[in-house]
């Protein structure tokens, strides 16, 4: 007995020391991703350290998920009504999160979210790209998926429940084909384009600009939400990402998200507590989702490189290993803020693999058995176990298996991440932006 207790002591002790390791390794590279705000972020007078911009949850962070996420999930009405009456409330994304000709007239000025001393006059070449009504008035869906880009979706097994929802909404113009299917589904109601991908891969749409269009088929006729208006360089890009796909009649329908609601939406998080200077397109679209759907189902979202569970390294996208330069986002401050709302109950997070529908009856084995203690040498994760296992002692009178099993009622392993997220904001040639905007039909 006594034996026992001095070997739990060791491994607190153990995993202790293992977790500040592990923080401080992995840290620096987890919650960056690009998004620069062009030149000078506007530097508020508290500005937050963008390596610990999530003060003392850092350390608390992989205790919440075991603890939190061990819980068997279910929907709180209540706690879901009360949040999404906030947030429409504050936001009222139903109708503002998109630009369209009825909230911004012809004549008035479009003020950036992030750049806010340079608004820009509509004129009737400006307003004539404007949606013409709001895709969602009277409508909200009864599932919804959200999907990050998280590397913990690779392997998930997640595509057909992310499919199964209503509504699924991606991040960033997403890599479907090639395999993905299987982990990430194929099905986007949704997909948001981040300038700075069509600068990358597409060059900035001012040479050909076919191969753009041609990636775009695997979203079908969803909806592509440009940030058009978060800084002036994000404009003309996204008039050309507009232009192109008119010109070559891609079922695509590109709409430009509302600078207005970019900014009501960062006022409610930093009300909600949230310290960041830029809210990452996942945060963004989750909560949309929270006005739009019923349920909202996030895969896909975990900003870690470590998988929470089985403590391997994760990439951080699932379909790259990219890392971002630029620290303007708060992903694990984010991932506190909606672990909060998972627990109780407003929204869902999936973190663990997907059981395929055909074989329900197939659960996987729960892999954080004892054995995972001798992994203590190998891996800084290893402390995880450690944890989850402790936890899992303290829970098993509940049955519950969080992380393994078939995600279908029971508890929720699925996939939370958010490598989804970069920032909405990014682009980059600020010259010309006037010049562009027609000039560029081809
Ligand atoms: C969420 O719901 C539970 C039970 O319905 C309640 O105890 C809790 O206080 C609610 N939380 C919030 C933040 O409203
Ligand atoms: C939306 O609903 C409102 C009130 O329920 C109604 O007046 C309006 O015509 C509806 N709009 C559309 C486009 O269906
Ligand atoms: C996914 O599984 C394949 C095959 O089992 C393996 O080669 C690959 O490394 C795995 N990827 C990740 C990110 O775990
Ligand atoms: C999704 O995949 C299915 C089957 O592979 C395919 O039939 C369908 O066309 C794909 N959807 C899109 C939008 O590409
Ligand atoms: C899961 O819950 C839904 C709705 O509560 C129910 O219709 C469905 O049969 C349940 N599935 C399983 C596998 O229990």
């Amino acid at each position: 007995m006594r034996g026992l207790f001095f070997c739990i002591l060791t491994l607190l002790i153990l995993g202790t020391v293992l977790t500040a390791f592990v923080w401080n390794f992995f840290s620096d590279r987890t919650n960056v991703h690009p998004g620069s705000p062009p030149h000078k972020a506007p530097i508020r007078n508290s500005v937050p350290d963008p390596s610990g911009t999530c003060k003392g949850c850092r350390d608390t962070v992989t205790e919440k998920v075991v603890e939190r996420y061990s819980h068997s999930w279910r929907k709180q009405e209540d706690n879901f009504t009360k949040f999404r009456s906030l947030l429409r409330d504050k936001c009222h994304g139903v109708t503002k999160a998109m630009v369209t000709q009825a909230n911004t007239p012809l004549g008035s000025k479009v003020v950036y979210d992030g750049e806010k001393r340079k608004p820009l006059q509509v004129t009737p070449e400006l307003f004539s790209t404007f949606a013409k009504e709001n895709p969602f008035v009277n409508t909200t869906w009864d599932t919804c998926s959200v999907v990050g880009n998280g590397g913990i979706l690779a392997n998930s097994s997640c595509g057909e429940k992310i499919d199964s929802a209503q509504f699924v909404i991606r991040c960033n113009l997403p890599p479907l084909e090639n395999g993905y299917k299987r982990d990430v589904g194929n099905k986007t109601d949704l997909v948001t384009a981040n300038p700075s991908i069509l600068m990358e891969k597409y060059g900035g749409l001012q040479g050909r600009r076919r191969p753009f269009v041609e990636s775009l088929r695997s979203y079908g006729d969803s909806l592509m939400l440009l940030p058009a208006f978060s800084y002036g360089h994000n404009t003309p890009v996204s008039l050309r990402a507009l232009y192109t796909i008119q010109d070559f009649d891609s079922p695509s329908r590109p709409v430009f998200f509302n600078p207005e609601y970019l900014q009501s939406l960062a006022v409610f998080w930093r009300g909600q507590g949230l310290q960041t200077v830029r809210l990452s397109t996942g945060l963004i679209v989750a909560s949309l989702a929270l006005e739009l759907c019923a349920n909202v189902h996030l895969y896909g979202f975990w900003p870690f490189n470590q998988h929470p569970h089985r403590h391997q390294p994760l990439t951080n996208h699932y379909y790259d290993n990219r890392q971002s330069k630029k620290t303007v986002h708060s992903m694990p401050a984010e991932f506190d803020h909606l672990l909060r709302l998972h627990s109780q109950g407003v929204l869902r997070i999936h973190l663990g693999e997907c059981v395929p529908a055909a074989s329900p009856g197939c659960s996987t084995e729960m892999a954080w058995a004892p054995a995972s203690f001798s992994g203590l040498s190998l891996q800084a994760g290893s402390l995880g176990s450690a944890m989850a296992t402790l936890a899992q002692r303290k829970t098993t009178s509940q049955t519950q298996k969080p992380w393994a099993g078939p995600d279908t009622n029971v508890s929720g392993p699925s996939g939370l991440g958010q490598g989804a997220t970069e920032d909405p904001t990014q682009g980059s040639d600020s010259e010309q932006r006037t010049k562009q905007r027609r000039g560029n039909r081809r």
